[in-house]
């Protein structure tokens, strides 16, 4: 191995497509026959990077492995497949990331599909791989198969669960490979972006559930844990059945972005099915704030998440910023350096909703979700009831009989409901406080969900911030090091 390892080892280049493809092809005739999910370590193309931080830019000597297939049977290789990145040198100076820390950052979006195929080296517009390269972490990008694939035959081939499914079997490639992988597979932290987000929830949630089993020998995943250590969801479109009623509660009374209100009437039903839905979770809020209610929830966002975010962001201005900041936003109290507000006030601050109502199971199937829970050759299904019902005028009109199972399959909460002992038990959850692509109970239930069970949660909300946004890169890599140090 050692002496392959110094054969492969090529020229340290910035681009190197055609070298990867030709140590591709080699690892193939190296790879044992009796295990076809091996990974051959000596497989790699030497890369460098230059990576922004907060100490300055930093030179990344790298080795790259690319589309790994990370399952003995796949479906559609180009999806189920995973880069690796190994840091060796860090501005000259040798890496040894045997044992480091492994970021397995997904990079879906929309439920889409997710090729890492024809990547030609880490992911550098995105802030959180590079960093954890520079840090000297291992970073793991995994493909996933996503809702719109279709076979020839018209059939659609990864539409639910197929994006958790998937992602579970690149997690146990990984264990698979313990020693042979670099880095720490015990210390895996998930990471990825709204519906990544939501992906990343799930691979914390459900570690190990029983419920995944027959889909993952189906495409031959490796037998074994797909536990890992941390997952850190930034804004999760999650707990999609719940998501219409939630998103009334949340954003109901917001103006829709050519003007005027979303139909009141539907509104109001929606929100009245997410106070009896809130109350099911029987979740408690942080320092004794009691139980988590439709009612109390807006004060809880308010004091527990929103004020302290607007708090740290105005800390963070210089004084003439922040006398500025507050001219302009009058809505906002500063005393004793701290921020306080009306949930009313900060609702109209943010302005129009980005969705409709309903904003995620539509009348007409057209949403993303709609194609998440297509089946067969059916590209789109209702997932929730109230939506089938009112599209279809069958007040009795009930649910294909696969979905309620694979909604389960798609939401964190039954599983941390059930106190799933696999679970990861360190999470960074994030969202912008301007977010208005789901409810931010979404944000809240999770985070009291795990607090509730005891683990260890880093949850901020990022002040005006919208959809996706990531401002704390450096103490999200910080806190990786921290936490998989225990
Ligand atoms: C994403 C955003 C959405 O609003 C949604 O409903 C699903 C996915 C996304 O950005 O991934």
């Amino acid at each position: 191995m050692k002496r392959r390892n110094m054969v492969r080892a090529v020229a340290v280049t910035a681009a190197a497509p055609a070298l990867a493809a030709t140590a591709g092809r080699a690892s193939a005739a190296v790879r044992p026959k009796s295990d076809p999910l091996a990974f051959d370590p000596d497989a790699y193309t030497t890369l460098t990077a230059t990576i922004p931080t907060d100490e300055g830019e930093k030179t990344v000597t790298y080795r790259f492995h690319r589309a790994v297939t990370y399952v003995a049977r796949p479906v559609d290789a180009a999806y189920q497949s995973l880069n690796v990145s190994v840091p060796v040198a860090v501005d000259g100076r040798p890496v040894d990331a045997s044992r480091a820390p492994i970021l397995f950052s997904n990079a879906v979006g929309g439920y889409m599909p997710s090729s890492t195929a024809g990547a030609t080296g880490v992911t550098l517009n995105r802030p959180n791989p590079p960093l954890a390269l520079a840090a000297g972490y291992v970073v793991v990008e995994p493909g996933a198969r996503g809702r719109t694939l279709v076979a020839a035959d018209g059939t659609y081939y990864g539409t639910a669960p197929a994006a958790i499914v998937d992602l579970k079997a690149a997690v146990r490639y990984l264990r698979h490979n313990a020693g042979r992988i670099p880095g720490d597979t015990e210390r895996i932290v998930a990471t990825g972006v709204s519906a990544g987000g939501a992906l990343t929830s799930l691979l914390g949630a459900t570690a190990d559930d029983p419920a995944y089993e027959p889909y993952l020998r189906e495409i031959g995943a490796a037998d074994t844990s797909d536990a890992v250590f941390g997952a850190a969801p930034y804004c999760p479109i999650t707990d999609l059945e719940h998501a219409d009623m939630a998103y009334e509660w949340n954003w109901g009374t917001n103006p829709l972005p050519g003007g005027g209100r979303a139909d009141p009437a539907l509104s109001a039903e929606l929100r009245a099915l997410f106070a009896e839905y809130q109350a099911s979770l029987r979740l408690d809020g942080r320092r004794g704030f009691g139980r988590l209610t439709a009612r109390g929830y807006d004060t809880y966002l308010t004091r527990t998440y929103l004020e302290p975010s607007a708090t740290a962001h105005l800390a963070a201005l210089t004084a003439d910023g922040r006398a500025a900041y507050l001219a302009a936003n009058p809505w906002i109290t500063w005393k004793r350096d701290k921020a306080s507000f009306t949930w009313d006030d900060y609702l109209t601050h943010v302005g129009t909703r980005k969705k409709n109502v309903p904003s995620f199971d539509l009348l007409d199937l057209s949403s993303p979700e709609n194609n998440l829970f297509g089946t067969g050759t059916v590209k789109a299904r209702h997932f929730t009831e109230w939506s089938l019902r009112r599209a279809t005028g069958d007040d009795r009109a009930r649910l294909d009989a696969d979905l309620p199972a694979k909604l389960r399959l798609m939401n964190p909460m039954p599983f941390l409901r059930q106190g799933n002992p696999h679970r990861a038990r360190h999470w960074f959850i994030r969202v912008g406080a301007k977010d208005t692509d789901t409810s931010l109970t979404v944000v809240g239930n999770l985070a009291a969900a795990l607090e509730n069970l005891g683990d260890d949660v880093d949850t901020a909300f990022y002040w005006d911030g919208g959809h996706g946004v990531n401002l704390d890169a450096p103490d999200f890599v910080a806190w990786i090091g921290r936490t998989c140090a225990r």
